[in-house]
């Protein structure tokens, strides 16, 4: 990516998350990873070229040195939401991790976030094996966090695995049979932020107990039901880990 294509990242990162300065990931973080085993790629419009989203991932390594992505930001133009190009992201990210024969990409996201997860299991079959209470602590300055704590789930997503390879030919996957449990999170959280902020810390300490439990109990989420407007969309969790 060119340097103009780093601070149309940047100034995505304002649009998208709403952040203060302080929390913008800045040019030099960019041109770092860069030059350090990370890679940025972005969604141009045919027409003029400008920026409509952009998947950034860093280079890391786990506690016995095996390489991974970390994948630190997935946003796209609001105004396109829905439309595909978030999928279309990743799915250029994981090539560039098959190319490099790097087997795992992770990231993380906000178990509240119903689209997030059927984004992140159902069309890219991820799997969720880890919970991190306030990740982030409570000093983010996006407007989209509200004063909630900033839970996350760490997806870790297996490239060259028979479930992911599945998706790059079919588009999704279909939830396994017989989950051991499940868990319902909203279809739309935000809405109830901006309705009544007890309520949603309320559906957040209801999802960080279910989850802490059954990840407790040696399951793991590999499956996720989209809900509507009136019926919660639900995690679904499985004890054999077939799914990795
Ligand atoms: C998350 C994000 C990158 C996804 O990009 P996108 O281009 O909208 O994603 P896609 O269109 O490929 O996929 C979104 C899917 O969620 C579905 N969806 C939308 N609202 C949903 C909801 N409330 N619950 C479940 N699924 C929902 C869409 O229908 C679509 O699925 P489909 O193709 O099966 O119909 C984008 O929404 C974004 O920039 N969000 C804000 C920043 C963010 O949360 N980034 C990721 C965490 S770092």
């Amino acid at each position: 990516m060119s340097f103009e294509n780093f601070i149309a990242c940047i100034e995505m990162q304002r649009e998208v998350w709403q952040f203060s300065d302080l929390d913008i990931t800045p040019l030099r973080s960019f041109v770092i990873t860069r030059n350090n085993g990370g890679f940025t790629l972005g969604a141009f419009a045919e027409n003029d070229g400008r920026l409509l989203g952009f998947a950034h991932a860093l280079a890391a390594f786990d506690d016995q040195r095996q390489a991974f992505y970390y994948s630190q930001m997935l946003a796209v133009a609001p105004e396109l939401h829905n439309s595909g190009i978030g999928m279309a992201l990743k799915l250029a990210q994981r090539q560039r991790a098959v190319e490099r024969g790097i087997p795992l990409m992770v990231w993380t996201f906000d178990p509240l976030q119903s689209r997030n997860a059927h984004l992140n299991i159902i069309k890219l079959g991820g799997v969720v094996r880890t919970y991190k209470v306030n990740y982030y602590g409570r000093y983010s300055t996006s407007t989209l966090h509200r004063g909630l704590d900033t839970d996350r789930l760490l997806v870790e997503w297996w490239v060259s695995s028979p479930r992911v390879n599945a998706i790059a030919t079919s588009g999704k996957i279909e939830n396994p049979p017989n989950p051991i449990a499940t868990v319902e999170v909203p279809f739309d959280i935000e809405q109830i932020k901006e309705r009544n902020l007890e309520e949603a810390c309320a559906w957040q300490l209801k999802i960080r107990n279910a989850f802490e439990q059954h990840l407790a109990a040696g399951l793991y989420c590999a499956g996720f039901v989209r809900g509507t407007a009136e019926q919660p969309s639900q995690y679904l969790f499985y004890e054999d880990q077939e799914q990795l």
